[in-house]
């Protein structure tokens, strides 16, 4: 039996839809490569928080009153023989803790009968191709039956609104696996860092290939099933491209690299970034602006804490870096005026481009609400000094114990008028994963270090 955490997790959404409310869910489905090919598979998040289930092909169904059906593959031993073990419906009951199973060639005739004298049908609005419409063949045959007494749900309410509020906040179990998805990404990087300066040292023609290699060896070497996202080894200018990803480009001695990967380790992902001098050496200008960086960085974490909001760490970031454009010469404070002239006008955008974090958890951008439920309403309006455009702001969402979030300032230097050429295609990210804490905030993925000298001594070794 799987743990007793998705019964419970069951039974919180089961509490929120009404008496006579239902919910159904379906995993993802299985998609092909070229004819007979699939991609790798990966199961629906919601539907797997709710189960624990990584098979493809099923669905999941939880009335108001607490119970809850799976529908799944039936038992199939030639199936079986080409494409792997079944679960089966028998089994599902004691393996799942659900109480009924049925087989998914039911769902079609099942589902009519289950939603049927119901006021409300919940399901993940706009995740799943062709839900809405499926549903809503139910519904009419349902619809078809009412002179007879049926009666057909008249509500459809996102299932989504229930389970992002109820995803946001980690719980023990996922903080665990989160720690131990951190600390196998972790390794990756290391391992790769150690290598360019290796293969470097030895005259090696390196490529970004190379590093991504080592990732991808320590990501399944520990277990993980698989990257969270498709890794970008970026080398010199690369970096300046915020989704590059790895490809055949030369690493070459004097050049920064910047690596952005994270495994997912049982439906959790990890994401981090790290940039380090190809030859294990920062120059002057590298180190000037990797330093920046790390400061502005030290300043995001000190803000993520409980009862800060989740922009606050932004702002650090951005107050940090702004002063240090100034600083270092990228910005011209004969152009650009003061650093809260550079904060307001946002002229460090042309730097510091992406925002400082995202909510982390089975997806890499996970889900969740980033503004504060309890001051949806709270609305303002702002010019945005760039474009002109008018903006609504609500509230940011309040930091609470079990969040997580990444922390990731970055500066990315193009060539342009006025850029003092020793930064020109500089591009530097520095991104770990941040678990809200009573105390402040837990940073789950220090594994791989980040201050310059130890990542020097890292590569020497
Ligand atoms: N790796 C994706 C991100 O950092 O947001
Ligand atoms: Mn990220
Ligand atoms: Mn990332």
């Amino acid at each position: 039996m799987t743990e007793p955490i998705y019964a419970e997790r069951r039974k919180r959404v089961a509490a929120q839809l009404g008496k006579d409310g239902i919910a159904v869910i379906p995993t993802a489905p299985e998609r092909i490569r070229n004819r007979d090919s699939d991609y790798p598979y990966r199961h629906d998040s919601y539907f797997y928080y709710l189960t624990g289930f990584t098979e493809p092909n099923a669905w999941l169904v939880i009335t108001g009153d607490g119970r809850s059906t799976l529908f799944c593959a039936p038992k199939d031993m030639e199936r079986e023989i080409w494409d792997g073990y079944r679960l089966g419906p028998e089994a599902a009951p004691q393996a799942l803790g659900v109480d009924a199973a049925h087989s998914i060639i039911e769902l079609d005739a099942q589902l009519p009968k289950l939603l049927e004298n119901r006021e409300a049908v919940w399901f993940p609005f706009a995740t799943h191709e062709g839900l809405e419409s499926r549903i809503g063949g139910w519904l009419n045959q349902i619809r078809a039956r009412v002179r007879y007494g049926a009666l057909c749900p008249e509500q459809q309410r996102d299932l989504c609104a229930v389970l992002d509020e109820m995803r946001l906040v980690k719980d023990a179990h996922e903080q665990d696996i989160m720690r131990r998805a951190a600390q196998i990404s972790a390794r990756g990087h290391v391992r790769a860092m150690k290598l360019a300066a290796r293969m470097l040292r030895g005259g090696k023609d390196v490529r970004e290939f190379h590093l991504d290699a080592e990732l991808l060896h320590e990501f399944r070497f520990g277990g993980s099933q698989y990257s969270a996202y498709s890794s970008i080894v970026a080398a010199g200018a690369n970096a300046c491209v915020l989704h590059y990803r790895s490809d055949t480009a030369p690493v070459r001695d004097g050049e920064l690299v910047l690596i952005d990967a994270g495994c997912e380790l049982d439906g959790y992902a990890s994401d981090i970034t790290r940039t380090f001098p190809a030859n294990g050496k920062f120059s002057g200008p590298q180190r000037a602006l990797y330093e920046l960086v790390l400061a502005s960085q030290q300043a995001a974490i000190a803000a993520t804490r409980v009862g800060a909001r989740f922009t606050d760490p932004h702002d650090a970031t951005v107050k940090v870096l702004a002063q240090g454009m100034l600083d270092v010469g990228l910005l011209d404070s004969g152009k650009v005026g003061t650093v809260d002239d550079v904060i307001e006008k946002r002229a460090y955008f042309q730097f510091y481009m992406h925002r400082t974090g995202h909510w982390l958890g089975m997806d890499v951008h996970d889900c969740g609400s980033y503004v504060e439920p309890s001051q949806v309403g709270e609305v303002s309006e702002r010019k945005d000094p760039l474009s002109g455009e008018i903006i609504k702001n609500r509230p940011s969402r309040i930091l609470k114990p079990g969040m997580v979030l990444t922390i990731e300032p970055g500066l990315y230097v193009r060539p342009a008028e006025g850029v003092p050429e020793q930064f020109h295609h500089i591009g530097i990210r520095i991104e770990d994963d941040a678990i809200v804490t009573d105390a402040g905030c837990e940073l789950i993925t220090r594994g791989v270090p980040v201050e310059p000298d130890e990542i020097e001594a890292l590569m020497r070794a």
